[in-house]
This record gives structure tokens, C-alpha cells and sequence, in this order.
């Protein structure tokens, strides 16, 4: 094996233009439920109108008798059918709709009309009729009839309520403190791209087009679900428009369309309205926070305590619980923190971009800036004066951190010099003039991921691998990775993904892809690499003789140090070969024995964070202004810029349009984003995108992204840390204290709306 690939200036890629970029801005990339199918039929589901209750009776007729109806599918029919869907398994929750009379949330699936037509299915499904027995059902926090657990007790996947020191003692003797509660609203998946789910069944096998981010995970828990083999079963996801975590689970309708086509014995698109999206997919539940920090005089924290509590549907206890990360971003004397879930009538909450960050680090970092004000430090000097490179849990290093270099490059592109940090101070005509900050982070993870390569004697190479193009642009980076330790230019290089007859890869979810496909292409190259050294130090020619691990490939051919070469072609004909093809099956450092055959098995076993020797973070520094009309209260965010370090930057323009993507997210948290719920009946209330309000490009002005150079080869083979859920975490706190800064109001509840400025 030789030495590693030269690195290119500072750690940064190439800006390479993603390889599908083309196809998606001139809407060529055909999205699962543009497959061209004969002989289609389509699905639409009817859906519950009330939240919590039983099904006294179902009228179904009134929807059998619309022209061009093939079925029409309820409990009766199906109930039995299909085996339950595995909460945590891929599924995004166990509950089983028309297999049961009982209503466990708003919009429940309860019966699938099958037409001729989408027209037909959509009449058919408004016109079945339901008598419900309906309960009082209980909405959110605070609702009668919720119960409060702590997510240790309810959740496998949560891991611990982490602590240090003794919390109560130093908070006590603290001479300053902030105590202080924050929230967080539910928030929705609008991604452009409408849900769906297309089932084609050939014979006993299947193959359903769906937008993905977990196509083999899917797959297992598909042919679960329809008591089938997984070889049976294949997903069919080649582009995506916005995931997001929206797609990273199933939901129930996946297994529920694929019976019924084989039911009606034809072909099913069931493409989920917009407003049905709301209630039979994942959404970001609604959250609360109590923090309790203390200092020192000097700034130094002593004492920091972050509870917080999520709502969850009644039968899933999902948790996102960013203590992990809050209790470890500072050097505080000594930490408490509690996760609670709260389970109320809901439709089961899933994983919106950095699940847990995003709500926990905008607590955190309120707090900090409340903490700056109260001690009258500025806000990075007080950031600078609790940071450090070990960690106040486990007591363990970070692989890397560069959050101060992230602060210093920020501050100095944004000019926070000119601040003038009394509140109100700063003014322009009508305009108020504020100016906040905050930390993002995200835990660097990496999982399993296996990839085929196939090099031709010409130079050409195809790569294929089952992990998905979200919109990071991973198909992009994973043929640069290639191109790199090949030395072959991209366009030689096909790439395949999206498709669980591919070699398998994690869920595209928790930042994993870029690290974990290009450690595996590392692998499959350096295979690649060896066996071609090899030959030609052991063939006439050349290379004869050379020391095979002081070889490299440059420009399409095999070098030696000295200056001498040969051809790559050559060295096929060396090999008597014409292709030389590779599988790579890649595991992270302290994964199990069994994390590869468990890949197959659909799941991801990721490595980092939290976890290891060392713990592996990407940080990020954020600066805001804001400008707030002194009449009208009307926010603008005029100006914004964030400074990244995440290890190697595989291409600098797909991070920075990830990056900036983040940011962007952060400022619709942080003014637009809630989906509101009528307490009363715990439905929702604004489920399309003419209430449901997101930022347009008039939001949008200045938005500045530095890309901080940062090496740390602990992470991962490819020295990469995720980045395409750092750059919304810390956003919406920045501007919640740029806020403050022109006001002097603290809003600790988002989103920040004009009304409560106004009052
Ligand atoms: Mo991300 S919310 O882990 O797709």
C-alpha cells in the first residue's frame, strides 16, 4: 500500500460542480414518482379527522361508487395483513393504521382508495364516510392527560442524562447566575418534492420507488412488514428533492401501498398531498428547556444544568435529547442534565435537520448570551474564556476543535469590532440595529459502508454504492475521492447510488455519508491500487522492481518518485487483464465485529461523537445582525456570516452551499417556521405552504460562509467531518440575541414574531 494521496492546499477540495446539478436545476433528474410505469394505478389514502378515538363504522361506499375506482382498502380488509412497523427499525413509528379501529393522532390513515386515475383516488378518498367515537385527545405540553417519562427510562436509544461534579453546591455558591426557560415550536418537512411511494410487483418480487435516505434499511424493514424475503424487496431512490431527515424513516403507508398493488394486481402511486404530509410523516416535536448556569466574576462557568422535554406520540418514545452535545460544548465546573418525553395524541415525531442540536444549542446558547450580559463580558470573550480541548463529561479530549478560530475568523469578516454592545445603541433612521452570536456544533459520526469499484485499462471507472444523493452532493465528492487516489480525471467516472441492489451504505442521516463513502472508496481504491503496484513492480517494464508502497497514480498512469512511469493501460496488460473491480467493505475504528453484516441488515452502526477515546465534534462560530423597524417591529436579517472547521473539506462548493443551506434553515427557525396545533381537538392547524411560512430570497441578503482550514485524521480514513447539519445549529440563538442587542427584549420562545416585539 502506498502513502496517502497528496492532500490539495489546506485541507480543501476542489469546488467540483455536483455531477447531477444539470439534471436538477432544469428538472431532468427524475424524482421515485417520475418512474415511467405501464399499466399504473393510483393510490390515495383517506385519513382521520380527528385525533384521538375509535372507528364506529366506515362508509366506504359512496367511494367505490366514483367512475374508475379499482378498491378500496380499510381495517376490514387489511387488518392482519402485515406484520407491525418497528419503531426504530427503520420505521418512524409502530403504529399500524388499518389494522386497528383506534385513532392514535390526527390524519391516521384509515382507509386507501385504489383508481384508475389520481383524479378518481382523490374524489373516492373524500367521499368515504366515517362515524367516530371520539376521546378527548391531549395536544402538547401542559394538555390534560399527557405523561411526563424520562427518556432514560422509555428509550434504548437514549444513552444517559450526562453529569459531572456536583451541580447543586456550585450553582449555590455562584456568584452569578442565569436561570432561565427556553422553547422550541413543532416544526415540518416542506420539502418541494411531495412524498410518495410507487410499488411494481414482478411475480413474488418487488421493487417500490420512494424517496429515500435509507434504502436499504427500508428494504429490510419493507420485506419484514410484508413477511417476505429482503432479496425480494428492492428500493428504488436514484434522486431526491430535499430529505432533511424527512425521508430518513419509513412510514406505514410504504408497506401499505406495496399490498395493495399486489392486492389489485397492478402497478400503485400513492403521491402524498401537501396537507396529508403534515400528519403521516415526521415532523420536529415541540420543545422546552430549563437552564441553570453559573460563573465566576471572571466569566468562568461553574456550575450548568440543561433539562429538557419533547414531545412524542403515546406509543413511541422517540427522543432526540441534545444534552450529549450542550453538556459537552463548554468547560463548565460541573454539569446536570435531564431529557424528558412528554406523550401526548400525536403523530410520531422523526429527525429534522440536526434533530438534537438545533432546539438544545439554541437553549445553551441564549443562555450564554445572557450570561455575557449579565457578567458585561463580551459575549466571544466570555465563549473564549470557557473553552477548552477536553471535555467536562468523560473528561476526554476532543480529536480536534477549532471553535475559537471559528470565532475569530467570523468576527473579523462580520466587524464586530464596530459593535457597540449597550443595548438599543445602535441605530439606522427607523431601524434598530442588533448584533448576536453563537456556537454551532454537530457530532462527527461515521458508520459502515461498502462500495463496488470497477477500473477499465482505459481509465475509466464506475463506482457504486447504495447511499443517496440527498442534495449534499456525496455522488460528486465520492468520485473525487476516487479521482484523487486514482488519478483519474472525473469525467471517467460513473457513479451509481440510490438503489438497494447496491453495495449497502448507512442512512444518509446524522452528517455520516461524506466520511463514511469515502473511507470506503479509500479502501476499494488503495485495493485497487495495491494489486496495479504490484504487478507492475513485478513485470518487465519501467517500473520493474520498484518498492510497490512508493508508488502513486497520477493522470492516468502508475508513478514512481524517481520520475519514472507507465501507463495505466500498460499496467493491465502487465495483468493480463482488462478491468480490475473491487469491493470494499468498510468498518470505523471500535465498531463491533458484526457492524458490517448488521449494514446488510439495514442498520447503521455509527462511530463518534461522543464515543471513542476521543470525542469527535465539527464546530462552527455565527454572527447576525439583525435590523428591527422601531415602528412596525418587522425583523430583517441583513447580514450574516458563519465560520466552519469539519476536518477536510472534500469540495469546497457543496459545503459551502450545505453550509449556507444550514444558515438559511436557521433564520426561518428562528422568524418563520411553526406548524401551529389547535389545543382543542390536537390538530394541526397551518399544513400548507401558504401558512406553514419559510423564507423567500427577499429574507435572504447578505450571507457570508468561511470555510476554516482544520486536519484531523481521527475521525475517519477520509479525515471528513459531517457538516450538512452544523451550519443551522446556533443560528437561530445568534439572532435571538441580536435581537436583544437592538431591543433590550429577550425572546427565549421561537419563532421571534412581531407581535411579541411589539408589546
Ligand atoms: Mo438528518 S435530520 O440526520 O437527515
Amino acid at each position: 500500500m502506498s502513502d496517502a494521496a497528496p492532500r490539495p492546499k489546506e485541507n480543501m477540495g476542489e469546488p467540483f460542480p455536483r455531477i447531477d446539478a444539470r439534471l436538477k436545476v432544469t428538472g431532468q433528474a427524475p424524482y421515485p414518482a417520475d418512474a415511467p410505469i405501464a399499466n399504473l394505478a393510483y393510490g390515495t389514502f383517506a385519513v382521520s379527522s380527528i385525533a384521538r378515538g375509535k372507528i364506529n363504522a366506515i362508509d366506504i361506499e359512496p367511494a367505490k361508487a366514483v367512475p374508475g375506482v379499482l378498491a378500496v382498502f380499510t381495517h376490514r380488509e387489511m387488518a392482519g395483513q402485515l406484520e407491525h412497523p418497528k419503531f426504530g427499525n427503520a420505521a418512524a413509528s409502530s403504529i399500524a393504521p388499518l389494522d386497528t379501529t383506534d385513532i392514535l393522532h390526527d390524519g391516521q390513515p384509515l382507509a386507501l382508495v385504489i383508481a384508475e386515475t389520481f383524479e378518481a383516488s382523490q374524489e373516492a378518498a373524500q367521499a368515504i364516510r366515517v362515524d367516530y367515537a371520539t376521546e378527548q385527545p391531549s395536544a402538547t405540553f401542559d394538555a390534560q392527560g399527557t405523561e411526563i417519562v424520562a427518556a432514560k427510562e422509555a428509550s434504548e436509544q437514549f444513552e444517559e442524562d450526562v453529569a459531572a461534579g456536583d451541580f447543586e453546591t456550585a450553582f449555590a455558591a455562584a456568584p452569578v447566575t442565569v436561570d432561565q426557560r427556553y422553547s422550541t415550536p413543532t416544526q415540518h418537512h416542506n420539502p418541494i418534492e411531495l412524498f410518495s411511494t410507487t410499488a411494481v410487483w414482478d411475480g413474488d418480487g418487488l421493487t417500490v420507488h420512494e424517496p429515500s435516505q435509507n434504502v436499504t434499511g427500508w428494504k429490510v424493514e419493507l420485506a419484514r412488514q410484508l413477511r417476505m424475503e429482503p432479496e425480494k424487496v428492492r428500493i428504488v431512490s436514484r434522486y431526491i428533492g430535499g430529505a432533511f431527515g424527512s425521508k430518513g424513516p419509513m412510514t406505514s403507508r410504504t408497506a401499505i401501498v406495496a399490498w395493495a398493488a399486489k392486492n389489485v394486481g397492478q402497478p400503485v402511486r400513492c403521491v402524498v398531498s401537501r396537507e396529508q404530509s403534515y400528519m403521516t410523516q415526521t415532523y420536529r416535536a415541540e420543545t422546552r428547556h430549563h437552564i441553570r448556569m453559573g460563573a465566576d466574576r471572571d466569566g468562568r462557568i461553574t456550575a450548568f444544568a440543561h433539562e429538557g422535554w419533547e414531545v412524542t406520540s403515546r406509543p413511541d418514545p422517540y427522543v432526540v435529547g441534545g444534552t450529549s452535545t450542550t453538556g459537552r460544548m463548554y468547560d463548565y465546573g460541573s454539569v446536570l442534565t435531564k431529557v424528558s418525553i412528554v406523550k401526548a395524541d400525536r403523530n410520531t415525531p422523526g429527525y429534522m435537520r440536526s434533530p438534537p442540536e438545533t432546539p438544545y444549542v439554541y437553549a445553551l446558547e441564549n443562555a450564554m448570551d445572557e450570561m455575557a450580559v449579565a457578567l458585561n463580558m463580551d459575549p466571544v470573550e466570555f465563549r473564549r474564556v470557557n473553552d477548552t480541548q477536553v471535555e467536562p463529561i468523560g473528561k476526554k479530549p476532543f480529536s480536534s476543535r477549532s471553535l475559537m478560530t471559528c470565532y475569530d475568523q467570523a468576527a473579523e469578516a462580520f466587524g464586530w469590532k464596530e459593535r457597540n454592545a449597550a443595548v438599543g445603541s445602535m441605530r439606522d433612521g427607523d431601524w434598530l440595529i442588533g448584533m448576536g452570536c453563537a456556537t454551532a456544533i454537530y457530532p462527527t459520526n461515521v458508520a459502515p459502508c461498502t462500495v463496488r469499484l470497477r477500473l477499465n485499462a482505459d481509465g475509466g471507472l464506475r463506482l457504486q454504492c447504495g447511499s443517496h444523493e440527498i442534495g449534499t452532493g456525496v455522488r460528486t465528492i465520492a468520485a473525487q475521492m476516487a479521482s484523487e487516489r486514482l488519478g483519474i480525471p472525473m469525467d471517467k467516472i460513473e457513479v451509481e447510488m440510490g438503489d438497494s441492489s447496491l453495495p449497502p451504505a448507512p442512512v444518509s442521516g446524522g452528517s455520516v455519508s461524506t466520511a463514511s463513502v469515502c473511507s470506503a472508496v479509500i479502501k476499494g481504491c488503495d485495493s485497487i491500487r495495491g494489486k496495479l503496484f504490484g504487478a507492475v513492480a513485478s513485470a518487465d517494464g519501467p517500473l520493474k522492481g520498484a518498492e510497490p508502497a512508493t508508488l502513486d497514480m497520477k493522470d492516468g498512469a502508475v508513478t514512481a518518485r524517481d520520475g519514472r512511469s507507465m501507463p495505466m493501460k500498460d499496467a493491465f496488460v502487465a495483468m493480463k487483464t482488462g478491468v480490475i473491480e473491487d469491493y470494499a467493505e468498510f468498518a470505523p475504528d471500535g465498531a463491533t465485529p458484526e457492524a458490517v453484516s448488521k449494514l446488510y441488515g439495514g442498520q447503521s452502526e455509527m462511530k463518534g461523537g461522543e464515543k471513542g477515546e476521543k470525542v469527535k465534534y465539527a464546530f462552527g462560530a455565527e454572527f447576525v445582525e439583525v435590523r428591527i423597524n422601531t415602528r412596525t417591529r418587522e425583523v430583517r436579517v441583513p447580514r450574516i456570516v458563519g465560520a466552519f472547521a469539519a476536518g477536510r473539506i472534500m469540495n469546497t462548493r457543496t459545503a459551502r452551499s450545505q453550509l449556507m443551506g444550514g444558515m438559511i434553515w436557521g433564520i426561518s427557525s428562528a422568524l418563520h417556521e411553526v406548524t401551529e396545533i389547535d389545543p382543542r381537538a390536537a390538530r394541526y392547524v397551518n399544513r400548507d405552504l401558504q401558512d406553514y411560512l419559510v423564507p423567500v430570497n427577499a429574507d435572504i441578503r447578505d450571507l457570508q460562509v468561511i470555510l476554516v482550514p482544520e486536519v484531523d485524521m481521527d475521525v475517519n480514513p477520509a479525515g471528513v467531518k459531517g457538516l450538512g447539519e452544523l451550519g443551522n445549529v446556533g443560528t437561530a440563538a445568534a439572532i435571538a440575541s441580536a435581537v436583544y442587542h437592538a431591543t433590550g427584549k429577550r425572546i427565549r420562545d421561537l419563532p421571534i414574531r412581531l407581535e411579541t416585539l411589539l408589546t
